[in-house]
C-alpha cells in the first residue's frame, strides 16, 4: 500500500506541474477540502464531503483541511486539528500515506498564512473563496478554469492506487449486497434490507457514497427512490427487490446495484431480468481502449430494443422501434458515468483538458460520460429498464404507443423495474470488472 500511494503521489505531482504549467503566473496551488455550513440559527450541519481534488491527495475526509503543492517539492499537509470537546477531532495519521507529505499541525485555518509562500502566485482550489481571499490569494487564481478542466480530464484516467480502492471498495459492498438479497428472500422489508446491507459491510450510513436506492416492486421504477418503508412481507409476496449502493474506501466509491426477482416471479418478467443480465455482461464485454462510451450506450438501447421485441413488449420492427426512441420510454437515463472519488465522477463530457466539451446526445440527454475509453479509466456499467408511469402514461394514445404491448406492460407494472450495475475497468487491450470478483 505504501509503495502503491508513494507511485500515485509521483504521478499526481507530475500531473499538478503540467496543470500549472498552464498557469503563465503561479508557482503552486493550494487545496482546500472545504467547511462545514451549519444549517440557519443552529448548531448542526449536513453531512460533510471533501472537495474531491483534496480528496485525491490523502486519504482524509474532513473540513478545514490543505495541502499545498509546489512543482519539485513534496507536498505539505496542513493539518488542522481544531481544540474541541464537543467533537472527536482527532485524525488518524497512517504510515503507508503520511511519508509522502511533511505535515503541519494547527487549531485553525487562521494558521495556514505563516505556512503558505506568496499568495500573488499561488493558486487555490476549494469552495471557500472567502479563505482565499483572506490569504491574499487573486481573484483570476481561486479555481481558475484552466486548471479545473486540466484535472478533471485527468482524473478519469487513475491510478493503480485509486483502481486499488476502488476494486476494496467494490468487495466491500459485495457482502452488503449479499446481506441484502438474503434478507429480501426472507420477506424483510426496505428498512431490514437497508440495515442488513450495512451490518453486511459493517459501515454506517454515512459511510455510503450516496443514499442508498433499497426499492421493493413498483418502487423500483423511481430511479434515485430514497425511502426505506417498514412493510414486512412474512407471506413472501415482495417480487423484485432492486437495490443499488456502494461504500466508500480511502475517499474512493464503488456503485452496485442488483436485481433480484423471488423464484416463482412472473415468467416474463423473469425473462426480461435474464435478458438484463446477459445484456449487461455484453456491454462490459465490450469495453477496450479507443471506444466511445456513446458506443456502449447506444448499444444498449439497441440490445434492451431487440429484447423487448423478443418479449413482445414492444409488437414493431427494430428499425421502427429505433427511429421512434421506443428504448428511451424504459431507460431514460445513460448506460453509466465515470466512477472514482466521486460516485458520479468528473470530466464525463470533458473532450479534452482543455475544457472543450462533448456533450450529451440529444436523445440521451441524461447521459453523464461521452469521453472515448482509455486504460485505466473507470466507469459503470449500467443498463435499466423499467416500468416508469411518468414516461409511459403520456406515450398511450401517440405514435410510440401504437407499438407497445400495453396489457403486459400493465400486468409488469406493479414489478418496478430492473438495473444492473457494475464498476469497470479499461485495460491495455479491455476490461477488467471490478463487480464480480
Ligand atoms: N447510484 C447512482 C447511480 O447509479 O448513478
Ligand atoms: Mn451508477
Ligand atoms: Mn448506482
Amino acid at each position: 500500500m505504501k509503495e502503491l500511494f508513494a507511485d500515485h503521489i509521483t504521478s499526481l505531482l507530475k500531473r499538478y506541474e503540467q496543470a500549472l504549467a498552464r498557469l503563465a503566473d503561479a508557482d503552486g496551488v493550494l487545496i482546500h477540502s472545504g467547511r462545514e455550513e451549519s444549517y440557519y440559527a443552529d448548531d448542526q450541519a449536513p453531512p460533510f464531503r471533501a472537495f474531491g481534488h483534496f480528496c485525491q491527495w490523502l486519504p482524509v475526509d474532513r473540513p478545514q483541511q490543505a495541502v499545498l503543492i509546489r512543482p519539485g517539492r513534496r507536498p505539505v499537509y496542513l493539518q488542522v486539528v481544531a481544540a474541541d470537546f464537543w467533537y472527536d477531532q482527532e485524525i488518524a495519521i497512517a504510515d503507508w500515506w503520511a511519508g509522502a507529505f511533511d505535515i503541519v499541525t494547527l487549531r485553525s485555518s487562521a494558521e495556514f498564512a505563516a505556512h503558505l509562500p506568496a499568495p500573488e502566485r499561488l493558486a487555490f482550489l476549494g469552495e471557500q473563496r472567502s479563505l482565499a481571499a483572506g490569504l491574499g490569494i487573486p481573484e483570476r487564481l481561486v479555481n481558475p478554469p484552466a486548471l479545473l478542466h486540466y484535472l478533471d480530464y485527468w482524473r478519469a484516467s487513475k491510478t493503480a492506487y485509486e483502481i486499488a480502492q476502488i476494486g476494496n471498495a467494490n468487495r466491500l459492498a459485495l457482502k452488503g449486497h449479499a446481506a441484502a438479497r438474503s434478507c429480501f428472500l426472507e420477506g424483510g422489508s426496505e428498512y431490514d434490507i437497508h440495515m442488513a446491507y450495512l451490518g453486511g459491510c459493517e459501515i454506517t450510513e454515512p459511510q455510503c457514497p450516496y443514499t442508498s436506492i433499497v426499492a421493493i416492486d413498483a418502487k423500483a421504477a423511481i430511479l434515485h427512490y430514497q425511502h426505506k418503508r417498514h412493510q414486512r412481507y412474512p407471506d413472501k409476496k415482495s417480487q423484485v427487490l432492486l437495490i443499488d449502493a456502494g461504500t466508500r474506501i480511502n475517499n474512493y466509491c464503488s456503485d452496485i446495484t442488483r436485481t433480484t426477482a423471488r423464484p416463482g416471479i412472473d415468467i416474463c418478467f423473469e425473462s426480461l431480468l435474464r435478458g438484463m443480465e446477459a445484456i449487461q455482461q455484453r456491454l462490459v464485454a465490450q469495453v477496450r481502449p479507443g471506444i466511445s462510451y456513446l458506443d456502449i450506450h447506444h448499444s444498449a438501447l439497441q440490445q434492451i430494443t431487440e429484447l423487448a421485441i423478443t418479449l413482445e413488449l414492444i409488437t414493431c420492427q427494430v428499425d421502427t422501434a429505433m427511429a421512434l426512441k421506443l428504448a428511451g420510454l424504459f431507460m431514460p437515463h445513460g448506460v453509466g458515468h465515470l466512477l472514482g472519488l466521486q460516485v458520479h465522477d468528473v470530466g464525463g463530457h470533458l473532450a479534452a483538458a482543455d475544457g472543450s466539451l462533448r456533450p450529451a446526445p440529444e436523445d440521451s440527454p441524461f447521459l453523464r460520460n461521452t469521453r472515448t475509453l482509455t486504460e485505466d479509466m473507470v466507469f459503470t456499467i449500467e443498463p435499466g429498464f423499467y416500468f416508469i408511469p411518468m414516461l409511459l402514461e403520456p406515450a398511450r394514445n401517440t405514435m410510440q404507443g401504437q407499438h407497445l404491448n400495453w396489457p403486459l406492460i400493465d400486468a409488469l407494472s406493479s414489478l418496478g423495474g430492473i438495473r444492473i450495475e457494475d464498476n469497470v475497468r479499461v485495460t491495455a487491450d479491455g476490461v477488467e470488472n471490478l463487480s464480480r470478483q
